[in-house]
């Protein structure tokens, strides 16, 4: 048996208030549970966005009765909220900005919006940026010029990974998270990770799964990387299936069986794992440790990932049938036995805001 920290997951889309069709407060904290994962940090991008103290209040309050795992809320930034997110900052896990498109109705074009955010948001919580490519590049020139932290969400190309590098070299305060999906995922038809069978539309996800080239720069330059993060981003198999289907996927309860493999294969220390699984997301995100908490793990049991055996609301994985290695057997959360063999054990609301 093998005993970790319990993970902080900084990156998930929990879809309440709104959209509780894909995914709700007690869904989403079974499957971090059974995953392993004891803390997640909620998206903003909900219906209505969390943008203010009022929509703030609604995903607060719907998290106080139904989570149970121990959350942070995240803040989105808009055209002219930036005094208001940072009048509230200290109630929030930090605040989002989306600056390129993707699901959802936050997001920032004109370099003039980014502005006051950057001047007022309080500097002791990073800025996560939904930048990637050139914007990414531009997030980094901001993080520069108002000598603040920057946190860049789920980074996936090559060329993302370098830039951190080189800024991080010059003293910038910027760091930086990467998905289980692209690590282990690529665009390529015919490579490993290669989603063979998945319809079109389940394959889509913002940012897009990269190529080869790009995911190796990725695992050579982990050094780089601060966080591992899902971006749990769950839809229904009708959306995914549809005309129109939404990004996203879903990844809460699969980011350690996949990261554990990784570690068998020789990919990842352990150290590695709690690293930037556990103590740069706290360092970072400002999180307290979590007394009395720790995750057991069967580290010989091999499975095949199954959809039907998860948590989430949603129904599906792009993780279907992958066979891995370490399997979650208890949970301890605060003390209490929280997730064992299979069953979750702390009912809704046992899950404490980390803010309060
Ligand atoms: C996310 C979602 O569905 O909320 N989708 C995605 O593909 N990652 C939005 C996001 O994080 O950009
Ligand atoms: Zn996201």
């Amino acid at each position: 048996m093998l005993k970790l920290p319990g993970l902080i997951d900084p990156h998930v889309h929990v879809r309440e208030p709104g959209q509780t069709h894909k995914e709700n407060w007690d869904t989403v904290t079974q499957s971090a549970l059974a995953g392993g994962v004891t803390m997640l940090l909620a998206m903003p991008n909900t219906k209505p966005p969390i943008f203010d103290n009022s929509t703030l209040g609604m995903a607060l309050s719907a998290a106080k009765s139904k989570a149970r795992c121990d959350y942070a809320q995240f803040i989105g930034a808009g055209p002219d909220n930036a005094e208001a997110v940072a009048s509230i900052a200290s109630r929030s896990a930090g605040l989002k900005m989306y600056l390129d498109s993707t699901f959802g109705e936050l997001r920032l074009d004109d370099m003039s919006l980014w502005m006051p955010h950057f001047a007022n948001f309080p500097k002791d919580l990073p800025i996560v940026l939904h930048s990637e490519s050139r914007t990414m590049a531009a997030g980094i020139l901001f993080a520069a010029i108002y000598d603040r932290p920057v946190h860049i969400a789920h980074i996936s190309l090559k060329e993302e990974v370098l830039l951190i590098k080189a800024a991080k070299e010059r003293g910038i305060k910027v760091t930086c998270e990467v998905c289980p999906h692209h690590l282990f995922l690529t665009q390529d038809p015919t490579g490993f990770g290669n989603l063979l069978g998945l319809t079109p539309g389940r394959k889509e996800v913002r940012p897009r799964l990269a190529t080869q080239k790009d995911v190796d720069a990725l695992w050579e330059n982990l050094d780089v990387i601060d966080c591992f993060a899902t971006d749990h981003a769950p839809h229904t198999l009708a959306e995914k299936d549809s005309e129109n289907p939404p990004p996203g996927f879903p990844g809460v309860e699969t980011l350690l069986p996949l990261l554990l493999t990784a570690v068998d294969l020789r990919r990842l220390t352990l150290n590695d794992l709690i690293q930037k699984s556990v103590l740069n997301p706290r360092k970072i995100f400002n999180l307290p440790e979590q007394p009395e908490t720790w995750v057991e793990v069967d580290e010989n049991a091999e499975y095949e990932i199954k959809a039907s055996d998860l948590h989430s609301r949603c129904g599906w994985s792009p993780f279907e049938g992958w066979k891995v290695k370490g399997r979650v057997t208890r949970v301890v959360l605060r003390g209490r036995e929280a997730f064992k063999d299979g069953k979750i054990l702390v009912e809704q609301g046992y899950g404490k805001n980390v803010r309060q």
